[in-house]
């Protein structure tokens, strides 16, 4: 049984269509990313999700049962938010506690502080249950936001952006932590992100959200090597994929339609300059650290990985061959044409 299901979920706020017929399926324990950018209805599918919004059309069920008009307290699905959203005046045991003390859990005094000190074990958090919430790091509160969703145990876990306010090695650190805790409790997570770091090491599954639609849903893998669309192309890698305008090409060379090429710039082949059917390209550009080689083809810039230094000068002429097994063609509109 799917824990999570979305049946061409629309949901419009006046003339904005937000979230446009979506459909996805989520299995129980599974870890999934929407990864899209600003405005592409990524919080508005989780609040949908979450009861905060009602859909226009469309039906949500959680774990087989129809929760479409369900209260979000009766929804058993934890939400966290960007922004640490912690009770100030309480303490960090306050914190986890508050949502084990409503009147509807009936639970003992010993079982509410048990349930916490086992979440702020996890969490790494035990030394600083008597801190006042406003007397932690950023990185802690965070910590303590996914701990009060966590003393919960919700079936789902919605979570909008939460590591991109920390700085960057803190950002790692709790990604990590992330991994771990969703190994250990096998919870089910809906992870909304524009980080394409986070959304390959965390997902099972990503989903690719651009002007309300799902255009792609794959594991990292197959989202990287296989993009359903120009953009869903773009989305991933670091650095990105080229994208090659047709004209540089022998037009008889590449399917009818075709307007982009593109290629990741690890599939390029680097050689010594004048070899059979490769071009002779200049080099604009060398990084030794990062392998980059960033070349010029007839004024467009083709960015290549080399595994291993090598000194390329600028000004410099190498031979690359671009595979035509790694290439990828794409129409004006971005829909992809299969090789
Ligand atoms: N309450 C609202 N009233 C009107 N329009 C809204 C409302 N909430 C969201 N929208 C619009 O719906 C669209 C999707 O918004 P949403 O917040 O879901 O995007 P997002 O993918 O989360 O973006 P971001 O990455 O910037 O957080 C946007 O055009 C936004 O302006
Ligand atoms: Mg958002």
């Amino acid at each position: 049984m799917s824990e999570i299901r979305l049946q061409h979920v629309t949901k419009r706020f006046g003339d904005i269509v937000a979230v446009d017929k979506v459909s996805i399926d989520v299995k129980e324990g599974e870890f999934v990313v929407l990864l899209g950018p600003s405005g592409a209805g990524k919080t508005t599918t989780l609040r949908l999700i979450a009861g905060l919004e009602r859909p226009d059309e469309g039906e949500i069920f959680i774990d087989g049962e129809a929760a479409t008009h369900t209260h979000p307290a009766d929804r058993d699905v934890a939400f966290i938010f960007q922004q640490y959203s912690l009770y100030p005046h309480l303490t960090v045991f306050g914190n986890l506690a508050f949502p084990l003390r409503s009147p509807r859990r009936r639970l003992s005094e010993a079982q509410v502080s048990a349930r916490v000190q086992e979440v702020a074990q996890m969490l790494h958090m035990e030394s600083k249950l008597g801190n006042m919430a406003t007397h932690l790091s950023g990185g802690e509160m965070q910590r303590v936001a996914i701990g009060r969703a966590l003393v919960r145990q919700p079936k789902v876990f919605l979570m909008d952006e939460p590591l991109s306010s920390l700085d960057a090695k803190l950002r790692e650190e709790l990604r990590i932590e992330l991994k771990r805790l969703h190994r250990t409790i096998g919870a089910t997570i809906i992870y909304v992100t524009h980080d394409q770091v986070e959304a390959t090491t965390l997902a099972d599954r990503i989903g690719i959200l651009e002007h309300g639609r799902i255009v792609q849903m794959g594991t990292p893998r197959e989202v990287y090597g296989n993009p359903a669309s120009l953009s869903a192309a773009q989305r991933l890698g670091s650095p990105p994929i080229n994208l090659l305008p047709a004209a540089l090409f022998d037009s008889t060379a590449l399917p009818e339609g075709t307007s982009t090429v593109a290629i990741r710039p690890e599939d390029i082949v680097l050689h010594a300059p004048d070899a059979h059917d490769g071009l002779n390209l200049r080099v604009l550009e060398y990084s030794p650290l990062r392998h980059l080689l960033i070349l010029d083809r007839e004024g467009t810039a083709i960015v290549a990985t080399t595994m291993t230094e090598r000194n390329f000068a600028p000004g410099q002429t190498v031979g690359a061959s671009l595979p035509p097994r790694s290439l990828l063609y794409f129409r004006s509109d971005g829909r992809r044409i299969p090789a």
